[in-house]
């Protein structure tokens, strides 16, 4: 049996979703931001214990400003809309990512759904929102090499020491990294914490990745082989 403690899913396909329904991008958007609220419930019934969404990455930026203005509205929409549901089933809303490069009133809805969220015990929602793993790892770095010169740290890092420098601290490493929409490529995700992950890449569009698709996806992800590295006994 493979314990799957981490499911990290790169919610990808919107646009296209929706320009296949003769409808605009942002409607695609809108559609995902409530898929969230599906698979995050199905998940937490599921018993994952941390369930990491790419919802922005340090890349999007690059898009039309009225595409990116209409993402930073959605945590809103999310949270007021399921926000309570989310608190009835006892999950915790965590953040990775740079949420300083965030308009403020999009940073202080995630940072409140976080607050509201933090003490309680149920599954690790975490939004992955202005993230990049290439920003992340430069931060931490950065950081580290500033504790040195401070007399913080000592010099000769491991691994256990540089993973307390990421965003993810103290989350598990990530078992299995899901891509919907088809497209096979990680896209600045979760680059260190990947390494041993089982990746799956479907067909299907965000807003078409149902809880069914989902139990697929774990049933696929029970029949690997996780080696690590090793050989098994014969
Ligand atoms: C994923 O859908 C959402 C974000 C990246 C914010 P896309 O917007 O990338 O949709 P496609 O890939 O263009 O269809
Ligand atoms: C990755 O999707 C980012 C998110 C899902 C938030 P993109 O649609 O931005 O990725 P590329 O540009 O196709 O690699
Ligand atoms: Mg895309």
């Amino acid at each position: 049996m493979n314990e799957c403690r981490h499911l990290a899913i790169i919610m990808d396909g919107n646009g296209r979703w929706a320009k296949a329904k003769g409808m605009p991008r942002t409607a695609g958007h809108l559609a995902g931001a409530d898929n969230v609220r599906n698979i995050g419930v199905a998940a937490s019934e599921l018993g994952i214990e941390y369930l990491t969404l790419y919802a922005f990455s340090t890349e999007n930026w690059k898009r039309a400003a009225e595409e990116v203005s209409y993402l930073m509205k959605l945590p809103r929409y999310l949270f007021d809309k399921y926000m309570k549901e989310f608190m009835s089933r006892g999950m915790v809303i965590k953040l990775i990512g740079e949420l300083d490069g965030l308009p403020e009133a999009t940073r202080q809805v995630l940072l409140d759904a976080a607050e509201e969220s933090k003490d309680n015990t149920g599954m690790k929602l975490v939004i992955a929102i202005n993230y990049g793993s290439h920003d992340e790892i430069l931060h931490a770095v950065n950081r580290y090499a500033a504790d040195v010169q401070a007399g913080r740290a000592r010099p000769g890092l491991d691994e256990a020491g540089f993973e307390q420098y990421l965003m993810t601290k103290d989350m598990p490493p990530v078992d299995l990294l899901i891509r919907t929409s088809g497209e096979q490529r990680i896209s600045n995700f979760l680059l260190w914490q990947i390494a041993y992950a089982e990746l799956e890449f479907v067909p299907e569009a965000w807003p078409d990745f149902t809880p069914e698709v989902l139990q697929r996806c774990l049933a696929e992800y029970q029949k690997r082989d996780r080696r690590f590295g090793g050989v098994k006994a014969e």
